[in-house]
């Protein structure tokens, strides 16, 4: 469970300047490529996404974040059901100015941070719901990304994390691996201009942890009720997790009992 390694990062430095120089070379055409290239499905997903949180999303002034927002499409979509303004954060600067654009051509409410998900600028328990799309894969550290969400998140919050993962149907998997080894480098490539970073995207969904030992590894951060859900026959996955609600505060004695006295 280490984190991101692309070719040639020597250490979780390097791994994070790679992937933050690579998102701000595709930024400008990352839409289009993602719409084009996941034929609209992503959509979908992040709409289910929505609904699937929505029970903490409406609660009157719900604090929410979406970290790793890129362009902004998971915020946005967060923010059509919440009564307060979501928040999106990222590390890239030029995804970060194409979510502004976004966010004003929309007229929508939402309040954007530059910010590396391993060290979020915000309290301990603060938010009622922390969310990332597509981006947890590209965290340097899985580990530290899981502490830093549940370190931010309020007892009975809860995070989602929707990301790639390996369909377990082996039929489906291997045209799904022919897609994404083959076309998808070409295809994206021409799109976005950059083609490493359409051969970067299968090789890290290879090497992400599986949809389990995400999971276990949420359980092993704290999350509780941990579970996960495949969309498009597990082209994609979304784990959800809360956050223990606090411990009761403790019982004052039962009165026949002596009170216990300082040693
Ligand atoms: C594949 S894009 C996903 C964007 C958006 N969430 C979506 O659903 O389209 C991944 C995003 O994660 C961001 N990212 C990767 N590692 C990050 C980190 N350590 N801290 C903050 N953002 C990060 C990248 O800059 C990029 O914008």
């Amino acid at each position: 469970m280490k984190g991101a390694a692309p070719q040639g990062a020597r250490n979780e430095r390097e791994a994070a300047d790679w992937v933050r120089a690579m998102f701000a070379r595709v930024a400008r055409r990352y839409d289009l490529a993602n719409h084009l290239l996941s034929f609209n499905i992503d959509r979908l997903w992040r709409s289910r996404t929505v609904r699937r949180v929505r029970p903490i999303l409406e609660r009157p002034g719900a604090r929410v974040l979406d970290i790793c927002c890129g362009t902004g499409d998971l915020m946005l979509a967060l923010g059509r059901q919440c009564p307060t303004p979501v928040l999106g954060s990222d590390f890239c600067h030029p995804m970060l100015v194409a979510a502004r654009e976004k966010i004003a051509r929309r007229r929508a409410r939402a309040g954007l941070f530059e910010a590396d998900a391993l060290c979020l600028p915000l309290r301990d328990s603060s938010l009622h719901l922390i969310t990332v799309a597509f981006g947890f894969r590209n965290l340097a550290n899985y580990r530290a990304g899981l502490a830093e969400m549940r370190r931010v998140l309020r007892p009975g919050g809860m995070a989602a994390i929707l990301e790639f993962s390996q369909p377990p149907n082996p039929l489906f998997a291997a045209l799904y691996h022919f897609y994404s080894r083959r076309i998808l480098p070409l295809v994206g490539g021409a799109l976005s201009g950059s083609r490493d970073a359409y051969t970067y995207l299968p090789e890290s969904v290879r090497k992400f942890p599986s949809v389990e030992e995400l999971a276990e590894e949420m359980r092993r951060t704290g999350f509780e009720a941990v579970r996960y859900e495949h969309f498009t026959g597990g082209i994609a996955t979304l784990h959800l997790g809360i956050t223990p609600p606090p411990l009761p505060p403790p019982s004052a004695p039962p009165p026949d009992l002596p009170s216990p006295t300082p040693c």
